[in-house]
């Protein structure tokens, strides 16, 4: 079977660990050329070397995405050295259970970072983005969205789940925008992930009460949504704009 990203190239954000790396590999193996767009250089190199190691081509870059001219630089950074962007997948995100919480506890300081790095990247990613996908006659942008969008919870994290929330509206505007300019937007909710993201916070008495409430029984491997991030970059999703696609092994059907 073709590569089916052959000759293309992705720009990932937060690929320097968890689902952007996993996403990072496995657009590499079928055959794109990744951007690997990152804060934790350390990080980015390693995803880097990871794919360079199996064969693939990737670049690093390093900036906060939720600051416009490090954003601009990365696109910049990835274009010059690949020549063309095609798929944009607005990966990076922070969950920060101690600092986000209700609306009741939560700092104004904390809220706006917390915004800036999940909702505003998004921003910054499309705006220098997108014309790099014009010029290369069309593309996919996969925005990273949660199931924390999709459902209240009583562990609140108020900031995370409005940013979350806020990227539903983006998708549409942006897939209704850019279709004729054969731009594809969608946006992927994860359930819980065993990242690094999680990490800090995953007790096993906390991953057993998450599985609990989990039709399939477990929380996913990061390359169960990179393989969904590969859908959506790839021509098997041709048909697909402005949706939202959820990957949580049943937990919001229930
Ligand atoms: N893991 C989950 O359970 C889960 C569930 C739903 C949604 N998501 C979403 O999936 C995406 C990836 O999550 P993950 O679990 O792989 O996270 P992770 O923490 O494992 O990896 C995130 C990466 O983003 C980078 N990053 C963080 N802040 C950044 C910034 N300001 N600028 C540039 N890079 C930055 C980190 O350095 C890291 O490499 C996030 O948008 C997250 O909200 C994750």
């Amino acid at each position: 079977m073709a590569a089916r990203l052959e000759g293309r190239v992705a720009f990932i954000t937060g690929a320097g660990m968890g689902i952007g790396r996993e996403t990072a590999l496995l657009f590499a193996e079928e055959g794109a050329g990744v951007v690997v767009g990152d804060i934790d250089a350390n990080a980015a190199k390693e995803t880097v070397a990871l794919v360079e190691g199996r064969g693939g081509r990737a670049l690093a870059t390093i900036g906060d995405v939720a600051i416009e001219a490090d954003v601009r630089r990365m696109v910049a950074d990835g274009a010059r050295h690949f020549g063309r962007l095609d798929v944009l997948d607005n990966n990076a995100g922070v969950l920060w259970k101690d600092r986000d919480r209700s609306v009741l506890e939560t700092d104004e300081k904390w809220w706006d970072r917390v915004i800036a790095i999940n909702l505003k990247s998004a921003f910054w990613v499309t705006k220098y983005g997108i014309p790099e996908l014009r010029r290369a006659g069309g593309g996919s942008v996969i925005l990273m969205g949660s199931v924390s969008a999709l459902a209240g919870f009583t562990r609140a994290q108020d900031a995370y789940t409005a940013a979350k929330g806020a990227l539903i509206s983006l998708t549409k505007s942006l897939a209704i925008q850019f279709a004729k300019d054969r731009i594809r937007c969608n946006i992927i909710h994860p359930g819980i992930v065993d990242t690094p993201l999680q990490a800090p916070y995953l007790t096993e008495a906390l991953r057993r009460e998450f599985e609990g409430g989990i039709p399939l029984g477990r929380i996913a491997q990061p390359r169960e949504i990179a393989s969904v991030a590969l859908f959506l970059a790839s021509d098997d999703s041709s048909f697909m704009t402005g949706a939202e696609l959820v990957v949580d092994g049943g937990f919001t059907a229930g």
